[in-house]
C-alpha cells in the first residue's frame, strides 16, 4: 500500500504569531493576545455567513449606517461579533467601524495600548448571492498618554502597525502584513478549526492586464479615469484589450488582484466627488497590504494613499490599487491632465 506524506510542519496562525513575538525581544505579547481576538472574530464570522441562509440571516436590517448604506442583518450581526471579539482581547483601547457612527472606547480596559480600524463585512451587497465578502482592518498604536480618542485614529496609514483582510470565499482567507514586514495569507482549515500559512511572503506581480472597476460609473469619471480605462480596452494596433473582472466587494476584487496582478479602482467621480470607498478601514489596510506586497495603492489625486490623513472617521476617499506598473500607468495618465 503506497505511503500518503502528510505534512508535519503546518505553521497555524497561532504558530506564526508566537515565533513573530519571539523574534522581537521587547514584545509584550499584546499584540498576538489582539491578533488571537481577531482570529476569533473571523471564524465566527465565517460561521455564520455559511449558515446564514439557513437559519434566516439574510436580508436588510431595516437600519442605516453613518455612510447612508442600508445594514444587512449579517453587517449589524458581524460588527457585534467584531467588537466583542476586540473588547474581550483586553488589547483593544477603541474601535472605529463602519457600522458604528462614533468611535467606541472600551473604557474597562484603561491601559490596552491598541486602537482597531474595521469593515465588518465588506461586499454586503453580495451576501444573499452568495458571494465572497470579507472583514477589513488596520490596526494601530497608541502614542505614550494617549486615551483612545477619536483623534488617536485620524492618523496616516503609514502609522498603521498591521492590517490585512479576510475573505469569505470557496475557503476563508486572512490576508495579514504587519509593518515593514511581509504579506501572508492563511487559509482556514474548517475541520481543524485553524488558519494555516499557504501563501508566505506574496507578491504582487509587476503587471497583468486585469482591470477592475464598476464601469457603470463611467458616466460620471473624470476625463484622466476615462482616457486611461479606454486605452486599456482600445490599445491601439496590435495591441491586446485588457480583460474586465469586477465583483463588487473590494476584499474579492483585491485578493484576485494580488495573487494574479491588474488594477482595482474605485475613483473618486462627479457623483461622489469624494469616492466611495473609506478611507480607515478600507483604502489604508488595503494601501499598506499593496504596498507591502511590492504594488501601488494612490487615491484620485494621485498622492500615496498610505499619506492620506482622514479629517473624519468615516471619510472616503477614490483608490486606485494593485501592480506596480499598472498604478503608474494611471499615475502616468493623470500627469498628462495635470
Ligand atoms: P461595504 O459592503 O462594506 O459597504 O463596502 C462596499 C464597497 C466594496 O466592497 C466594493 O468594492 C464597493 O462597495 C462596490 O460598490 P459598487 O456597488 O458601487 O460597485
Ligand atoms: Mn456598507
Ligand atoms: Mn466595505
Ligand atoms: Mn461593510
Amino acid at each position: 500500500v503506497g505511503q500518503e506524506k502528510i505534512n508535519l510542519d503546518i505553521v497555524t496562525l497561532t504558530r506564526f504569531l508566537t515565533e513573530e513575538q519571539t523574534k522581537h525581544k521587547e514584545a509584550t505579547g499584546d499584540f498576538t493576545l489582539l491578533c488571537h481576538a481577531l482570529q476569533f472574530a473571523f471564524k465566527s464570522i465565517a460561521y455564520y455567513i455559511r449558515r446564514a441562509t439557513l437559519i434566516n440571516l439574510t436580508g436588510l436590517a431595516g437600519s442605516s449606517n453613518t455612510t447612508g448604506d442600508d445594514q444587512k442583518k449579517l453587517d449589524v450581526i458581524s460588527n457585534d461579533l467584531f467588537i466583542a471579539a476586540m473588547r474581550s482581547s483586553g488589547r483593544v483601547r477603541a474601535l472605529v467601524s463602519e457600522e458604528e457612527e462614533n468611535i467606541i472606547s472600551f473604557d474597562e480596559h484603561p491601559d490596552a495600548r491598541y486602537v482597531v480600524a474595521c469593515d465588518p463585512i465588506d461586499g454586503s451587497s453580495n451576501l444573499d448571492a452568495g458571494v465572497s465578502v470579507g472583514t477589513i482592518f488596520g490596526i494601530y498604536k497608541l502614542p505614550e498618554g494617549a486615551t483612545g480618542t477619536k483623534e488617536d485614529l485620524l492618523r496616516a496609514g503609514t502609522e498603521m502597525v498591521a492590517s490585512g483582510f479576510t475573505m469569505y470565499g470557496a475557503s476563508a482567507m486572512l490576508v495579514l502584513t504587519m509593518k515593514g514586514g511581509p504579506v501572508n495569507a492563511f487559509t482556514l482549515d474548517n475541520a481543524l478549526g485553524e488558519f494555516i500559512l499557504t501563501h508566505p511572503n506574496m507578491e504582487i506581480p509587476k503587471k497583468r492586464a486585469i482591470y477592475s472597476v464598476n464601469e457603470g460609473n463611467s458616466l460620471y469619471w473624470e476625463d484622466p479615469v476615462k482616457e486611461y480605462v479606454n486605452e486599456l480596452k482600445y490599445p491601439g494596433e496590435g495591441g491586446k484589450p485588457y480583460s474586465a473582472r469586477y465583483i463588487g466587494s473590494m476584499v474579492a476584487d483585491a485578493y484576485r488582484t494580488l495573487l494574479y496582478g491588474g488594477i482595482f479602482a474605485y475613483p473618486a467621480d462627479k457623483k461622489s466627488p469624494k469616492g466611495k470607498l473609506r478611507i480607515l478601514y478600507e483604502c489604508a489596510p488595503m494601501a499598506l497590504v499593496f504596498e507591502q506586497a511590492g504594488g501601488q495603492a494612490v487615491n484620485s489625486k494621485m498622492q500615496r494613499m498610505l499619506e492620506v490623513v482622514p479629517e473624519h472617521i468615516h471619510d472616503r476617499s477614490g483608490i486606485f490599487l494593485g501592480s506596480y506598473d499598472e498604478v503608474q500607468k494611471v499615475i502616468d495618465v493623470h500627469k498628462k491632465f495635470a
